[in-house]
């Protein structure tokens, strides 16, 4: 019976919507001639046994359902409140969601791709772990040549030796064994040397390889496609120097150097006070390197360079030391 009652109040309390409703049930159920009233007040005719039996689970109901009905009346009454009664103003702005930004780093290098797809490069990928093959030896540089010093490599252990690539050259040679000339492509990746840094050293930094070949690809070429890429790149006049450098990949070889625009050429640490920044390795491919990716270097002829993409990346912005661009200092990347 009192269970009956618990089932049937219960339901009653959950489907009133209003007060008035809800109030309703009360008395159907709480008030003066409410079911569990009138129960209550029957336990006059039992036994003093089961009246005290009885009378104890149905005081024990009552709780209960004066709890639901107070909960029930609080759901209801917020229900019916209008936001400003509730507290919520709702024309007061929202949190807005942190939006983070690419890194300086990656957006320059999209800007790289962008430029050289408009002058037909294609942009290619290499691994950064390297065996000594690929980074030294098809490049022309034997075991013990001298020139492995230029590059200070992380070796890895391991039965073959691996090494984390020293610069981006590697990638010509991955390109020219598969495909067959004439080729334009751009390489741009992480490369890695155990170097001391400074304002312009980083032990871990970025490159573009470019690599174009075909049956008469000029050094003049590449002067025209350079100046074409850094005008572009840094939206205004840029000088550039070539100086004679060796390669062991490339005859003959040349540094490519601008002038700082940081400093316009005064002096500051980031060009060492020459006024000019060193940007870019470069050089007419050494036939050995054709000979090594089986093509026939009488008939193809072409020019390779590495540029520092995150030493362009100094000069388009402007960066005194190349070490804030990899510090993730939120207050140096903001900025970008
Ligand atoms: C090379 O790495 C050659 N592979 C470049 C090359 C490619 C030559 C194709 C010929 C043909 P180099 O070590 O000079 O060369 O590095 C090329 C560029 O990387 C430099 O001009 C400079 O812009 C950047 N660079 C070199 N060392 C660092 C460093 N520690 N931190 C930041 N940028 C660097």
């Amino acid at each position: 019976m009192l269970q009956e009652i618990k089932n049937k109040a219960e339901k009653a309390i959950k489907e009133a919507q209003t007060l008035k409703e809800l109030n309703r049930v009360f008395k159907d159920f709480l008030g003066k001639k409410g079911e569990l009233s009138l129960i209550l007040r029957g336990l006059n005719d039992l036994s003093e046994e089961k009246k005290i039996k009885k009378g104890k689970e149905a005081n024990k109901l009552k709780e209960e359902l004066r709890k639901s009905f107070k909960e029930r009346e609080k759901e209801i009454s917020l229900k019916s409140q209008s936001n400003e009664e509730k507290g919520i103003d709702v024309t007061i702005p929202s949190k807005k969601p942190l939006m983070g930004h690419l890194h300086p780093l990656t957006q320059v290098k999209r800007q790289i791709i962008s430029i050289f797809r408009g002058m037909g490069f294609e942009a290619v990928d290499g691994p950064e772990i390297e065996n000594e093959w690929y980074n030294f030896d098809a490049l022309n540089i034997p075991k013990d040549h001298p020139a492995r010093d230029a590059w200070d490599t992380f070796w890895l252990k391991g039965k073959d030796p691996s090494l984390l690539r020293t610069h981006t050259s590697p990638s010509q040679i991955r390109y020219m064994e598969k495909y067959e000339p004439p080729l334009r492509i751009i390489a741009p990746g992480k490369i890695f040397r155990h170097e001391a840094t400074d304002a312009s050293h980083e032990m871990q930094f970025y490159q573009v390889e470019g690599l174009m070949v075909g049956e008469d690809v000029s050094a003049a070429n590449f002067k025209a496609v350079v100046k074409q890429f850094l005008e572009r790149f840094f939206e205004q006049n840029v000088n550039i120097r070539f100086t004679p450098d060796y390669f062991p990949f490339t005859e003959p070889s040349f540094e490519v150097a601008m002038s700082c625009l940081i400093c316009s050429g005064e002096g500051c640490p980031a060009c060492k006070n020459t006024g000019w920044i060193e940007i870019a390795g470069a050089g007419m491919v050494h036939p050995n390197v054709f000979k090594f990716c089986k093509l026939d270097s009488n008939k193809w002829q072409g020019w390779a360079f590495g540029f520092g993409i995150d030493r362009l990346t100094m000069m388009k912005y402007k960066i005194n030391d190349i070490r804030l661009i990899h510090s993730g200092d939120l207050r140096f990347l903001n900025q970008f």
